[in-house]
């Protein structure tokens, strides 16, 4: 009976994707006994309230910074809020700068607890027993509950791999450039592209890099609200050593926002201090994108994970941008948690025929690149490379020539390395075995995706070392974090001092020597996992590969771990082995041979000196918890992981 248990509703708010820390508070409140309502991520404040009178206690999260901005009306409702008031936790990332004092403003809202930082769940459940101590447990049937995260019925519009119609994109490109006041600038393609030649080109960079004339690139991030300071740190970036840059794009305009993004673009300029978490690009538009890149004459891209990114795409190019980030499934499944895949495919089909165009018409490559990195917590290398792989056959499908291909470090050199290599290796195959013998594939390497150390110490080290592990794998470029990612947002010298470290790394990488017969066998690992999932995937789609990545999310063929998608399955589970590499704790749906997931049970059973034995729910719940939270925590010896 649910009557004696206290009910937490729990739930993420505002346009941020962030659900690991989400999706084990909620294993281990359910396993704590309480009744969890679960709200998933990018909840409307109202969402809350319309479950609070049912619920004992509603945690609210925020992680992208913004939370008091989405949190505005809070007072208001609370007071407005009469019977059966619960308690209110809100926690995450509740404040983009030191978050000194910031508690206090939230319990002045009406907060009864406010978690301004990291917060370990041993701590939560601590103090959430002191303060329902005497609670009466809400007395709810699970009827009552509204059912909003069930699966839609499954009715997916067509989609299709085929070269979209010239006509039809046309069409469709005059209903995007009215989407906001500036798409307008970017409708003349010709205009366009006779600014594009002009401009330092990320293809031709990478081109060098690939060529081996120039070492693995680097790149560092950078995101801020008014152009001028924006400007400012590219130049700092620029000379610190940066060999091309990019924006993040803010969170607003992610979620196609942007007269929130004008709000915070004003209250910045009004208080100089940015009020957004990344580059609204849309706002500012094209004259301001052609004022940066004039300014910095370096390559140019364009980072975000934005839902429609049509508009971003426009605009983007039209300002002299020669690389745009993102795809159907790497920029849907890690980030949203109701954006039907039908849907993400056209909007990018969209933005691939754009890009295909730019050189059907006037011969300008600009390149595309693919987020492998996914939800970035202990992701098998196998689905970051067939998520890759999907995406760029089905950018090259629609005329682009340039696919960067993006993959998370994970922390084991072996695995880490084998990754990259046969990233290039099957993307490499499988375009050429498809008849695309003109596309240039570069793979990225992303230092260390998911929660960072805490100490200056610790990240300095895993920054320095990633970086070595970058050069040794052969990537192309190298995407670099900062010692404060765990802090805030990065200030010109934090990025400065990433920047060095990694070029100091990436010197240092010639006089390691790695285990070439352990790599071999990780990328011949890989390799046939890689092949036997992205068989499985063509073959759902009985032709189309378009249909085969819907089909294939709805049975679980693909499968990311700590997706907030409800188009996601959702049973694939990772964890560490001995040796720090992802190994899969289960394997879900996913179309592996009986041999392949022996092998990694055996890794598990290893790891955890269980030999012969099944893992019960509660090991297997406390692996990947300690594992998610091992790096943050600083619970290990060195980086990388082993050896
Ligand atoms: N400035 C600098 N880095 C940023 N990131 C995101 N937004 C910004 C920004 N405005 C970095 C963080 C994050 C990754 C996706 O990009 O490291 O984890």
């Amino acid at each position: 009976m649910l009557g004696d248990k206290h009910t937490i509703a729990l739930g993420g708010i505002g346009g941020d994707a962030h659900s690991v820390g989400l999706t084990i508070l909620r294993q281990a409140l359910s396993l704590s006994d309480y009744h969890v309502y679960y709200l998933s991520t990018q909840n409307r404040l109202e969402d809350f309230f319309a479950i609070a009178p049912l619920a004992n206690v509603v945690m609210i999260s925020s992680m992208d910074g913004h939370g008091r901005y989405y949190l505005r009306g809070f007072p208001e409702l609370v007071r407005e809020l009469k019977v059966d008031r619960p308690l209110w936790y809100v926690g995450g990332n509740l404040h983009l700068g030191d978050g000194v004092n910031c508690e206090h403003g939230f319990l002045e809202m009406g907060f009864d607890r406010a978690f301004v930082k990291f917060i370990d769940i041993p701590s939560v459940l601590e103090i959430l027993k002191r303060d329902l101590n005497g609670v009466v447990p809400k007395r709810n049937g699970s009827t009552l509950w509204p059912q909003r995260n069930g699966r839609e019925p499954f009715l997916p519009a067509p989609v299709s791999d085929e070269l979209l119609d010239l006509e039809e994109l046309q069409r469709e490109r005059r209903d995007v450039l009215d989407m906001w006041p500036t798409g307008h600038a970017a409708r003349n393609l010709e205009d366009n592209a006779e600014f594009i030649t002009r401009q330092p080109s990320f293809v031709k960079a990478q081109a060098k890099a690939g060529a081996n004339r120039l070492p693995i690139l680097i790149q560092p991030r950078s995101g801020v609200s008014l152009v001028e300071p924006q400007i400012e740190l590219f130049k700092a970036f620029k000379s610190a050593g940066a060999d091309v840059l990019s924006y993040q794009v803010d969170s607003l305009t992610r979620n196609n926002n942007y007269a929130g993004a004008e709000q915070a673009i004003r209250e910045s300029r009004a208080t100089n201090v940015s009020h957004l978490n990344g580059f609204p690009v849309v706002n500012h538009g094209v004259p301001a994108l052609r004022r940066i890149i004039n300014a910095v004459k370096t390559p140019l891209q364009t980072r975000h994970s934005t839902r429609d990114p049509r508009l971003l795409a426009e605009i983007s190019y039209a300002g002299g941008v020669t690389s745009f980030e993102g795809g159907a499934i790497c920029y849907n499944i890690p980030y949203y948690r109701d954006y039907p895949l039908d849907q993400s495919l056209k909007a990018w089909q969209y933005v691939d025929r754009l890009t295909g165009l730019y050189y059907e018409k006037f011969g300008i490559v600009l390149d595309r690149e693919f987020f492998g990195t996914l939800t970035a917590t202990l992701i098998p290398p196998c689905l970051a490379i067939v998520v890759n792989v999907i995406q760029a056959v089905l950018a090259v499908k629609q005329g682009v020539k340039s696919v960067s291909l993006g993959y998370a470090e994970q922390g084991n050199r072996v695995q880490d390395v084998a990754a990259i290599r046969v990233l290039a290796r099957v993307a490499d195959r499988v375009l050429k075995n498809l008849g695309h013998k003109d596309v240039a594939v570069s793979t990225v390497f992303h230092q260390y995706m998911a929660a960072f150390p805490e100490t200056q110490r610790r990240s300095r080290e895993l920054i320095y070392n990633s970086a070595i592990t970058a050069a040794l794998s052969g990537a192309t470029r190298v995407i670099v974090k900062t010692s404060v990612e765990s802090l805030r947002i990065p200030t010109i010298a934090d990025n400065a001092d990433a920047i060095n470290l990694v070029r100091r790394g990436v010197a240092e990488a010639p006089a390691v020597t790695l285990d070439e017969a352990k790599i071999a066998d990780e990328c011949a690992l890989i390799e046939r996992e890689a092949e036997s999932i992205l068989d499985s995937v063509v073959h759902s789609g009985r032709g189309s590969l378009a249909s085969g990545v819907v089909q294939a999310f709805r049975q679980g063929l693909l499968d990311v771990p700590f997706s907030p998608s409800i188009h996601n399955r959702g049973e694939v589970m990772t964890a560490r082995d001995a040796e720090g590499a992802v190994r899969f704790l289960c394997t879900g749906q996913l179309q592996l041979d009986r041999e392949l997931k022996e092998f990694h049970r055996s890794k598990m059973q290893d790891r955890l000196h269980n030999k012969g034995q099944l893992l019960t729910e509660t090991q297997n719940y406390l692996l990947v918890e300690s594992d998610v939270l091992q790096i943050a925590r600083e619970q290990y010896d060195r980086w990388p992981l082993h050896g």
